[in-house]
């Protein structure tokens, strides 16, 4: 599958990495084409591994995947031609923190909202799933290894198919479909987004990235 990921930071080339090694055509996009992180990374690929603008990676992807700073998603995703997101699945990764000099970010939006509904919105045409915000980004890619026992990811959507399309590629990461559970539409990335900042105690309570929870009833 042609994969356009939006991002050229640790998620974003962790994304776009397993994404080539699990057999798609991938393009990671950023704000200049031939922006030094993303050709680096092309370089390491074996194959299958462009870069791009923001607009182009849109363009290439039948799967468009937002890896983008929360507080930028959607000026990124205006950056891209409206056209090149309608009827494709836009997985949305990010985590809209503000960092205010406390010790846990706030979110941006927050009550009553979330970045991902704010992109469904703006966006109609996408196929919006929140997926893979609430791990650290070694997790989202090899969750077996990096958290060696039972453990669970959520996705949220508005759309059936495009959540299954992510179920899919969240098995190619190594995900357990029996543990990939589907929260139900948009509005509740409001509680994934909002598991950031217990993510955030946790990450300090652990004292490193290589954790998850596991839901048992
Ligand atoms: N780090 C993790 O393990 C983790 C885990 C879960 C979720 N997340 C979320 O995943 C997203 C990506 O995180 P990250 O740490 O990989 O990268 P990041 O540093 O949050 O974002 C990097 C991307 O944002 C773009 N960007 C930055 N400032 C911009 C601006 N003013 N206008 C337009 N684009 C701008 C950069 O563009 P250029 O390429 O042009 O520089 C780059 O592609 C974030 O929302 C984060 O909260 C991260």
């Amino acid at each position: 599958m042609r994969i356009g990921v939006l991002g050229t930071g640790m998620v974003g080339q962790a994304l776009a990495t397993r994404l080539v090694e699990t057999g798609h055509d991938v393009m990671m996009g950023s704000r200049t084409a031939g922006n030094e992180k993303a050709v680096s990374w092309a370089a390491q690929q074996p194959e299958r591994a462009a870069t791009g603008t923001f607009a182009d990676a849109a363009r290439h992807g039948e799967v468009v995947v937002n890896a983008t700073g929360g507080g930028v998603s959607l000026e990124v995703l205006r950056s891209v031609d409206t056209s090149d997101l309608d009827g494709k699945v836009l997985v949305d990764v990010a985590n809209p923190m503000v960092w205010a000099g406390g010790p846990l970010p706030t979110l941006s939006p927050d009550k009553g909202d979330s970045l991902a509904e704010q992109i469904q919105r703006e966006f109609p045409g996408a196929r919006v799933v929140k997926a893979l915000n609430t791990v650290n980004a070694g997790v989202m890619v090899d969750p077996a290894a990096r958290v060696p026992a039972p453990h669970d990811l959520f996705i949220a959507g508005d759309d059936a198919d495009a959540k299954a399309v992510v179920r899919d590629l969240l098995a190619g990461f190594g995900w357990d479909p029996a543990l990939v559970h589907d929260v139900g539409g948009i509005a509740s990335a409001q509680g994934l987004e909002a598991y950031l900042l217990f993510w955030i105690v946790l990450r300090t309570h652990i004292g490193n990235h290589d954790f998850n929870i596991h839901v048992a009833r």
